[in-house]
């Protein structure tokens, strides 16, 4: 599925425009850095991408169809789209990994026994299969991060949207989540994800930076 923004214009207030006049075309499977100083909006547009605001102006299209005119119910079409991976890892501390990056299934309505699979599988994919049956309060912030990586993975969405996913992480640490997400990742799955880490930026397809509320593709 792809990915059309057309003149997202997006305000939280009487003069507080953050957004102004955006547009952006993500194919299929492709991966996006998202950049700019802080405040710049990557958060806001992560959002705006994610249906969970709507913009002040401006279409979101999948596949050429505006996204809120697709027929099915918004937390479908976001369930099935998206994956979410934040800046902070966040799992059941008690539970095991698999027990985490399962919990998106369980919460979608698979069965037990498949949702555990999908994300042992995920597990495996991301390189943390031999932690599977670790409480993740036991993890480390790499090893977490990781999982909650296997738990977007395993919902199989179309794309991945992760904002600062490597924020709190050393640069080692950085390196293995980074491969974890944009390298290990099944084919056809796309990734936006904000950072304002260049080393993580250079390791996408394209990187665009929000400035004064509008995106510039930097050149490669
Ligand atoms: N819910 C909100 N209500 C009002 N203003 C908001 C809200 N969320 C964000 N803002 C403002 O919108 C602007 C963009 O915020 P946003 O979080 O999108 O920036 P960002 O690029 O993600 O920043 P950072 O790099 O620090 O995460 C900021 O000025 C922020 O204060
Ligand atoms: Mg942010």
């Amino acid at each position: 599925m792809s990915i059309r923004l057309v003149g997202i214009t997006h305000s939280y207030g009487p003069g507080t425009r953050v957004l102004r006049d955006l547009s952006l075309v993500v194919p299929p499977g492709e991966t996006v850095a998202l950049t700019g100083p802080s405040g710049s909006g990557k958060t806001t547009l992560l959002a705006i991408i994610g249906l969970l605001t709507e913009p002040s102006a401006g279409r979101v299209l999948f596949d050429g169809v505006p996204a809120r005119q697709r027929g099915a119910s918004l937390d479908r079409i976001r369930a099935e789209m998206f994956g979410w991976v934040f800046q902070t890892a966040n799992a059941l501390a008690r539970r095991t990994a698999v027990d985490n990056a399962a919990l998106g299934l369980l919460i979608r309505g698979y069965g037990h026994v498949e949702a555990r699979t999908r994300a042992r599988a995920a597990l495996d994919a991301v390189g943390v299969g031999h932690l599977a049956q670790k409480e993740a309060r036991l993890l480390s912030g790499g090893e977490l991060q990781r999982v909650c990586i296997a738990r977007a993975l395993a919902a199989r969405p179309r794309f991945i949207l992760a904002d600062e996913p490597t924020g709190q992480l050393d640069h080692a640490t950085t390196l293995e989540v980074i491969e974890a997400l944009l390298e290990r990742r099944p084919a056809g799955t796309g990734v936006i994800l904000a950072t304002h880490d260049l080393e993580v930026a250079g390791r996408c397809a394209r990187i665009v930076r929000i400035v004064d509320g509008r995106l510039v593709e930097e050149a490669r």
